[in-house]
Formats: C-alpha cells, sequence, structure tokens
C-alpha cells in the first residue's frame, strides 16, 4: 500500500516537473536588453558577464563612474557566444532617485545606438551592514537605516515600478528581478534592519505579481545566501560576534559568478522566487508548484522553523550579555 501511495505521488511529481519544464516561459537573452542596477562589481558584474557572454546588450547603473567604465572594460574582454554582445553604462544614485527618475534613465538606455527597448530589469544595487540594536549609538542606527532602507526598499521598488511601467506602455511586456535575500525570508541578530529592508521585497512580489502578469511584465525576487564580493568583504569586517557565528554555521558562501548563474537561470525560466540554498527554497511559496508536494515541504518546514528560532536562542544567550549585567 505505501509503495503504490510513494510510486502514484512520485509519478505525479515527475509528470508535474516534465509540465512545468515544458510550459515554462523560456527567455533567450541573446539581442535582449539587459539593465542592472549595482552592476559594476560583485554579483551585478557577474551578472553582466554572463548576460553579455550569452548575446545580451547590457546596461549596468551604479553610482562611481570610475568603477562603471572598468567593469565595461572587464566585460567587453569577454568572447560573446552570440554577435550583437553590448555593454554600456549609466551613472545613478538608486537611494535618491524617483520612480520617474528611472523611467528616464531606461529611456536614455534604449536610445543608445544599437540597445533598444529594456527587457530585462534587474533591482540589485544593495547595501547591508550588520549591527545588534542595543549597544550601537542611535545616530549610527540612524544612518544605518537611512542607507539600508533607501537603497534596498526605496531603489528597488522604484526602480521595480518605474521599469514595469515602462514594459507595460508599449504592451510588450518584460521580466523584472529583484534581488533580496536569504535574509529576506529568515534572519538572525544583527540583521533587523536588513532583514526588514529585504522582507519587503516578498510583500511587494505579493502585492505585485498578479498585476504586472496581466501586463505581460514577469516579476520575481532572489534569495541568495551569503556570496563572495566585495560589498560581503565589507560586510564581514563589521559584524558582530554572535552575526559572524550564526551566519559562519549555517551557510556556505557562493562564488558570485555561481549565485549569477542561479539568478540568471531563474530569470530565463520565468521564476517567481528564486533560491540558491536549500533552506530559503523550502521556505518560499510553492516550492515545487505541486500542492500536495508543498504541503508536504510546509510541515517540514515548520519544525525546521522552530529548531532555528531555538538555535538563535541559544546563540543570543550565548554571545548578547544583557546590559545591566555586563555594567
Ligand atoms: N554578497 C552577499 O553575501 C549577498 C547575500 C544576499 C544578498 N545580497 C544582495 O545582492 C545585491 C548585490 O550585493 P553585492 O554583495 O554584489 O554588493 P557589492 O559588492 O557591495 O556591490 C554593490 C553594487 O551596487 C552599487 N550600489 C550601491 N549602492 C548604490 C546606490 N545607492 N545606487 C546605485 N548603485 C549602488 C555599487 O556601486 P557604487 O558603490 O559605485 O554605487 C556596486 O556596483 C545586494 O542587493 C545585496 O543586498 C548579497
Amino acid at each position: 500500500m505505501l509503495l503504490a501511495v510513494l510510486g502514484i505521488g512520485g509519478g505525479a511529481c515527475a509528470l508535474h516537473f516534465l509540465i512545468q519544464w515544458l510550459v515554462c516561459k523560456r527567455m533567450s537573452l541573446a539581442g535582449k536588453h539587459v539593465l542592472i542596477t549595482g552592476g559594476s562589481q560583485g554579483l551585478g558584474l557577474s551578472l553582466a558577464k554572463l548576460c553579455y557572454t550569452k548575446g545580451a546588450k547590457v546596461t549596468i547603473v551604479a553610482r562611481t563612474k570610475k568603477k562603471l567604465e572598468q567593469a565595461c572594460e572587464e566585460v567587453r574582454k569577454i568572447q560573446s557566444e552570440t554577435p550583437g554582445a553590448k555593454i554600456q553604462n549609466i551613472s545613478m544614485d538608486v537611494s535618491s532617485m524617483r520612480s520617474a527618475h528611472f523611467a528616464e534613465l531606461m529611456t536614455e538606455a534604449a536610445q543608445a545606438e544599437g540597445f533598444g527597448r529594456v527587457d530585462v530589469v534587474v533591482c540589485n544595487a544593495g547595501t547591508g551592514v550588520a549591527k545588534l540594536l542595543v549597544g550601537t549609538p542611535l545616530e549610527q542606527i540612524d544612518e544605518l537605516m537611512d542607507a539600508q532602507i533607501s537603497t534596498n526598499l526605496l531603489g528597488s521598488l522604484r526602480c521595480a515600478s518605474a521599469a514595469a511601467q515602462v514594459m507595460a506602455s508599449d504592451g510588450l511586456g518584460g521580466r523584472v528581478c529583484i534581488v533580496s535575500s536569504a535574509a529576506g525570508l529568515i534572519s538572525l541578530p544583527g540583521y533587523a534592519v536588513y532583514s526588514a529592508t529585504k522582507f519587503g521585497h516578498r510583500g511587494f512580489l505579493a502585492g505585485a505579481y498578479h498585476e504586472l502578469q496581466q501586463h505581460g511584465v514577469d516579476l520575481s525576487v532572489y534569495y541568495p545566501g551569503s556570496i563572495e564580493t566585495p560589498g560581503f568583504e565589507h560586510e564581514k569586517q563589521l559584524m558582530p560576534t554572535v552575526t559572524s557565528r550564526i551566519e559562519s554555521s549555517c551557510s556556505d558562501v557562493s562564488k558570485a559568478d555561481d549565485a549569477a548563474a542561479v539568478l540568471l537561470a531563474g530569470i530565463e525560466k520565468g521564476t517567481k522566487e528564486i533560491t540558491n540554498e536549500l533552506l530559503p527554497s523550502l521556505v518560499v511559496d510553492h516550492p515545487t508548484g505541486f500542492a500536495p508536494l508543498d504541503a508536504l515541504v510546509a510541515a517540514v518546514t515548520q519544525c525546521i522553523r522552530a529548531g532555528w528560532s531555538t538555535y538563535l536562542r541559544v546563540m543570543a544567550r550565548q554571545y548578547i550579555s544583557p546590559v545591566s549585567r555586563s555594567a
């Protein structure tokens, strides 16, 4: 009996994955215009290189012009698989822009010779510094909040909203992906502010996904774990002990090229929630897309969440001294 149930279940899953694979709206990047914010280093630069390799026209956006120019030089040295690959850069600070500025930036990117309309936007620019809330001067907490909320949350949401409007306006649609973080699904001490900005991406996805589908715009969110990038190197230097102990015990650090490959595969397939690690992949809404299997995964995930919470409590007790006791 058990074997029969397992057999039927396994068969149904295999059939489901086959159907998903057949019907997924795979996009070929050759000749497409991909705009990446935060494309001058780290994950964004690795993604720009991959898109260029696949024959895409790539626009990278960041604040520092010199880094952008250097990144373009680096990308142009790559041999593209198909002719027509191009790269250009535009300097912009996403933390201080309004949505309309981003729409203007898309028009500017499209008008450059040989580039044309933007088909894919990746809202990747972000910043992360971990700090404990008690013991950090309040001015520092304010600075942290200002930087992270304006870049990670407002910057990404404005970028995604403007991209969706521009893509919907000519009826051709497109793909918009927001780079969140595994810390946008589960969090830990030190990442309260960062997670607040990254959890926000998931709320935006939940509210906007079906609306944008009606306009031919596929919205997605990527929740990567730790990645070897200049940003993460800087973040590690400033990490509180408790954060770094938990971080290093539960997450492998991916190479930026590998994390970018997972992101690109998700964008090409039109995956709604993209993950590159086991725990985040269980936490997303429909990890398998097959309801009975998802229900099973959800039950397992609840147990993992309970275990995670206990682990955090133990680590917090070990590494965070209450102010009144330490004084
Ligand atoms: N690395 C990780 O472990 C990790 C893990 C999970 C999620 N993520 C997320 O992945 C994304 C990329 O991270 P990363 O580690 O590759 O970062 P990174 O190495 O620090 O690179 C950040 C990029 O964004 C640009 N940027 C930063 N602030 C900007 C702003 N206000 N306006 C425009 N561009 C800005 C930077 O250039 P300029 O400084 O010149 O502007 C740079 O090109 C972020 O959203 C991050 O939160 C990273």
